[in-house]
């Protein structure tokens, strides 16, 4: 699905990644972790097009998107959320949903102003098809609230229920546990392994460990921009080279 080759982010004089390679095969859940800094973030923005790789390239689906903008990217079929979660704050949360699903329609919005029958058609399907990914998300009944009154949990699983509305083939999720409840985050849990049975691939960046080790096929762990392990959960917890690299930051172990 995804192939990282020799990737470097230099930002005027901090090299954030440094020659980080690694492939993500098709329909797995690879978890993305690291101290605070390490260039988790960064790595997901340059594989979404928000800017280029310094040095090295990105392969999607056999095709280098190193180049590509966002949107390209997009269209490709990669679909992300956001640390700080990111929604249509003022609109309703089944507008936010019918948001990601306009993504991947034809009319123009030069046929929905002026409400062309096919248009009307179009859009009652996006409503519906919508609708279906609330309902996935338990969100169903709460389609008519504005979308920042919502508790936090929710607007994260609503970012997600956006995110999976363009219909991926690579869903980038960056820390979307942060600021869940311990019955929450099992819920997303259950939620990621759904979206997986959907056959499409997870690449996602966490900081919380138990919830990492559970979801995932297989880990990268970054440590000053620089790949320190690469392996199965148990292999990753076993690492004496990781294990060194979250010494003295205990904090971001959060069992
Ligand atoms: N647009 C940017 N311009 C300049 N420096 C940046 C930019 N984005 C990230 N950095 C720097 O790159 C390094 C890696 O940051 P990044 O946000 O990727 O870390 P992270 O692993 O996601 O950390 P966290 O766990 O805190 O989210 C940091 O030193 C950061 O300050
Ligand atoms: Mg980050």
């Amino acid at each position: 699905m995804l192939c990282l080759n020799h990737v470097t982010k230099n930002f005027s004089g901090l090299s954030a990644l440094t020659d980080v390679s690694f492939e993500v095969k098709n329909a797995v859940i690879k978890g993305i972790i690291g101290p605070n800094g390490a260039g988790k973030t960064t790595l997901f923005n340059i594989i979404t097009g928000v800017f280029p790789p310094t040095h090295g390239e990105i392969i999607l689906k056999g095709k280098d998107i190193s180049r590509n903008r966002p949107d390209e990217i997009a269209k490709m079929g990669v679909s992300r959320t956001f640390q700080q979660t990111y929604l249509f704050k003022s609109l309703t949360v089944l507008e936010n949903v019918m948001i990601g699903r306009h993504y991947r329609t034809q009319s123009e919005f030069f046929s929905c102003g002026l409400r062309l029958p096919s248009a009307r058609r179009e859009e009652k399907m996006i409503r519906e098809r919508s609708m279906e990914y609330l309902e996935m998300f338990g969100l169903a009944d709460k389609k008519d609230r504005i979308a920042n009154k919502l508790p936090m949990g929710e607007q994260r699983y609503l970012e997600v229920a956006r995110a999976l509305a363009t219909e991926p083939c690579l869903l980038i999720l960056d820390e979307p546990t942060a600021g869940l409840n311990e019955f929450e985050r099992n819920g997303f849990r259950d939620m990621v392994f759904k979206i997986r049975e959907m056959g499409i691939t997870i690449l996602v960046i966490e900081h919380h460990m138990k919830f990492i080790m559970e979801v995932c096929n297989e880990m990268v762990v970054l440590n000053f921009g620089v790949k320190i392990a690469e392996g199965t959960p148990e292999e990753i917890q076993n690492s004496q080279k990781v294990i060194e690299a979250y010494l003295g930051v205990e904090e971001d172990i959060d069992y």
